[in-house]
């Protein structure tokens, strides 16, 4: 693991792009490789569904259609995760914020606690791959380690090469209907974010066409040099 952070620094790291450009797959190595903690507001939201919580029951039909979830449960979901004390090793935010009113409550967030957003990375894809990338996606049901059926297949079908889980599931929104309206609600609300993010000078920019593997050394670069 490289010790690029400090107990008292808690670098904070956003990465946005549209679904299915590689923020998840992206994070769980950030999160492997530095120790930072990987907080994707897709994967506490799904939790909330599956306990059945109020804002679960709440968020459930607006994310199989592919909208966004509204900002006042987003944005007490992530508060609530970011104070637990794991989070003092620094996080990677996959899936937040995704519009402006998010993106100002995580400033004053971080402005309640003396942090600071080390950087802002945008994952730069092309719409038209990225149906591809969702419709091959699966999960490991217990782990929760992405795979793809062309891309990243684990080294014995369908056994998890973290785990060894063997319940591999699918996501109820990577439908084709929903997978267009999440596109349409990233280009719609989440990529003016780039220039919120370019105007507090911690934007950078990466191309997501490559492999996983090229697009993980090049941004944990762009990590390690902004954790520093
Ligand atoms: P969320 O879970 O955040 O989904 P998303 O943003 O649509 O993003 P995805 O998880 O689909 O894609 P990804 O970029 O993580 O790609 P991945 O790494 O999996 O949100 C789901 C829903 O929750 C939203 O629609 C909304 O309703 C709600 N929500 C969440 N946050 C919210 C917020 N802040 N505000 C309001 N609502 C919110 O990669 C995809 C596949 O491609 C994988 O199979 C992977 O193996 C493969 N792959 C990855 N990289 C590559 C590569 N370089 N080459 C080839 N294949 C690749």
């Amino acid at each position: 693991m490289d010790g690029v952070q400090s107990a008292t620094s808690c670098p904070v790291f956003i990465l946005l792009g549209p679904p299915g450009a590689g923020k998840g797959t992206q994070a769980r190595m950030l999160e492997e490789r530095f120790g930072y903690v990987q907080l994707s507001t897709g994967d506490l939201l799904r939790a909330a569904v599956a306990a059945g919580t109020e804002a679960g029951n709440a968020a459930d039909a607006v994310m199989k259609a592919g909208g966004l979830v509204s900002d006042d449960i987003v944005i007490a979901i992530l508060r609530d995760r970011l104070a637990q004390p794991d989070c003092t090793k620094g996080v990677i935010l996959d899936g937040f914020p995704r519009t402006g009113a998010q993106a100002e409550a995580l400033d004053t967030m971080l402005a309640e606690t003396g942090q600071r957003i080390n950087a802002a990375i945008s994952l730069d894809v092309d719409d038209a791959a990225m149906v591809d990338r969702i419709a091959g996606r699966y999960t490991c049901g217990t782990c929760g380690e992405g795979y793809h059926d062309s891309f990243k297949r684990p080294t014995s079908d369908g056994i998890c090469d973290k785990c060894g889980g063997t319940d591999m599931t699918r996501r109820a929104d990577d439908t084709v209907e929903a997978v267009a309206a999440r596109l349409e609600a990233y280009h719609a609300q989440t990529a003016p974010l780039i220039s919120y993010y370019a105007g507090h000078d911690v934007l950078q920019r990466v191309g997501a066409m490559g492999s996983i593997d090229e697009i993980a050394t090049t941004l944990g670069n762009v990590v390690k040099a902004a954790a520093a």
